[in-house]
């Protein structure tokens, strides 16, 4: 039986949410406090058991190969100045994993992302995260809760967190039959749906593990909502040929793809940490005072 050890997270996009942020820096090195959510993403991966993570870049992305490269420049002056606390640091971000990139040289949607990733996956099951989903659970990893279901089972197992019926169209929804407690039977998938048209809300939050069948399938799929070429329609076609998985991951989920759900990563994460807790705490503290006086 083959184990997960490849995973694929495209990173191509432009971020125009993040706009003017995003005209010269990636989205995915935008910093929550001091740690880039790229960052945040590859460590749920490792911590999950990956090897090798293949980034689907595109022009305007160096930033994140010289992210996960070594600095030698920058070390060399850390260590001159006596502060080999931050070299060991920043090696340990380069020696997480092997990192391999891919460039996709038009962007024609997810789906047309992950077939850009088929000659270094080859043919064994793989992982793909999103970066715009961040989600937090220190005891299990999001990623590894698919795994363990794929370890049982070694088929495509998606990942989903239920949504108001309102954001329906903001997802891929996915209609399963529930076959053991938390393990639903993938019966159905559809990108984006209104919510009249929406068969549930699980929605798909961002992780899944793919066996290589989709790239088959991906290469057959026409250009979907949105005029891309869309992962959720390369799973419905897989659907006849393999059974899918689906499973509600357990953590806090935040959609750091948008200024909102920025923010509140950035606080919540902060709060929590032990060197930024108690300044955070003072802010809330200050500002809460001034909303008192203005209401
Ligand atoms: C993509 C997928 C969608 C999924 C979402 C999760 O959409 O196509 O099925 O629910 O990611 O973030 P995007 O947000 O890239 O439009």
């Amino acid at each position: 039986m083959f184990r997960v050890r490849k995973a694929v997270i495209p990173v191509a996009g432009f971020g125009t949410r993040f706009l003017p942020a995003t005209k010269s820096t990636p989205k995915e090195m935008l910093p929550i406090v001091d740690k880039p959510i790229i960052q945040f993403i590859v460590e749920e991966a490792v911590s999950s058991g990956i090897e090798t993570i293949i980034f689907i870049t595109g022009r305007h992305k160096r930033a994140i190969e010289d992210y996960f490269d070594y600095t030698p420049e920058l070390e060399f002056t850390l260590k001159k100045a006596g502060k080999d606390e931050h070299v060991e640091k920043i090696r340990e971000i380069s020696n997480m994993a092997d990192f391999v990139y891919v460039r996709q040289k038009e962007q024609l949607g997810l789906g047309h992302a992950i077939l850009s990733a088929e000659h270094v996956v080859g043919n064994e099951p793989f992982a793909v995260l999103l970066g715009d989903e961040l989600i937090i659970n220190d005891e299990k990893p999001a990623l590894k809760q698919l795994i363990d279901v794929f370890n049982r089972f070694s088929k495509s197992v998606i990942g989903t967190m239920k949504v108001s019926k309102e954001e329906t169209n903001k997802y891929g929804i996915v209609d399963g039959m529930e076959v053991e407690e938390n393990i639903k039977l993938v019966k159905y998938l559809v990108e984006k749906p209104s919510p009249e048209e929406a068969p549930s809300t699980d929605a798909i939050i961002g992780r899944y593990i793919l066996t290589p069948k989709i790239f088959d399938m991906l290469k057959k799929t026409p250009f979907g909502k949105g005029g891309e070429i869309q992962l959720t329609d390369a799973l419905l076609n897989l659907l006849n040929y393999e059974v899918i998985y689906s499973t509600e991951m357990e953590g806090r989920r935040y959609d750091t793809g948008n200024k909102y759900g920025y923010l509140e990563a950035i606080f919540e994460i902060a709060l929590e940490r032990e060197d930024t807790s108690d300044f955070v705490k003072s802010i809330i503290k200050r500002l809460n005072e001034r909303i008192d006086i203005k209401s």
